[in-house]
């Protein structure tokens, strides 16, 4: 099986969890495209969805989905999308694609986070894959300049990349994350840090994993 086909896999088998009649939400990337299209052959048994970026937005609404603003929203069945890795805790490195703020948003809402991804995701140690920081503009050089100094890895910054919040990213490489909620919120106490990719604080409910021998299902 390819990446894409398990990817492709994962998705389809998602579509268990969504709760008929309610508004769910919807993530970024790839793997939750996988998911969106799928979601479309069951769009009749859902009355709509809350998109965690506008990619997916325009996504949902090409399939007929109706999308909701999250502030006419008040609570979300379940919250499905992707991620950049994930460790044995269901901890996750999102971002990659830089919708992190608007998915830890919804996320947070959501009563039920299920993480869909292919094997390749799954660490022992969370790190290898940047972390994801998005940062008020001006502030982009003194938070580069923080984290060298007080947490330890190498920022860059994402070259052409503005946020659908207009923001910066800022991409940490070589973390060895063994502390996710102290690094998240440490990252977080950073002034101009609007958000980071680490979901651990509120990490995945549910981990559905792509594998060669089919789908698994990781719960804590
Ligand atoms: C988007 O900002 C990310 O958080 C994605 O969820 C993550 O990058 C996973 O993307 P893929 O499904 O494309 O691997």
């Amino acid at each position: 099986m390819t990446q894409d086909e398990m990817k492709c896999d994962v998705a389809n088998s998602a579509l268990k969890y969504v709760v008929p009649n309610t508004i769910i939400g919807v993530g970024t990337g790839s793997t939750a495209n996988f998911f969106i299209d799928a979601l479309a052959t069951m769009k009749d048994q859902i009355i709509g969805a809350v998109a965690s970026s506008l990619a997916t937005q325009e996504r949902l609404e090409g399939h007929g989905i109706t999308v909701f603003d999250l502030n006419e929203v008040e609570s979300m069945s379940v919250y499905i999308d992707g991620a950049d890795e994930s460790d044995a805790e269901l901890n996750l490195i999102k971002g990659g694609g830089g919708a992190l703020t608007r998915e830890k948003i919804v996320a947070a809402v959501a009563e039920q986070f299920v993480c869909i991804a292919d094997e390749s995701k799954l660490v022992d140690v969370m790190g290898e894959f940047p972390l994801p920081v998005e940062v008020i503009p001006m502030s982009s050089n003194y938070v580069m300049r923080e984290i060298t100094k007080n947490i330890g890895g190498t920022p860059v910054l994402r070259k052409g990349f503005v946020t659908d919040n207009g923001n910066l990213i800022l991409d940490v490489g070589g973390l060895k994350i063994t502390n996710p909620k102290e690094l998240e919120n440490k990252l977080n106490s950073i002034v101009g840090v609007v958000t980071n990719g680490l979901f651990a604080s509120r990490g995945a409910d549910v981990l559905l994993l792509g594998t060669q021998q089919g789908v698994k299902t990781i719960k804590l």
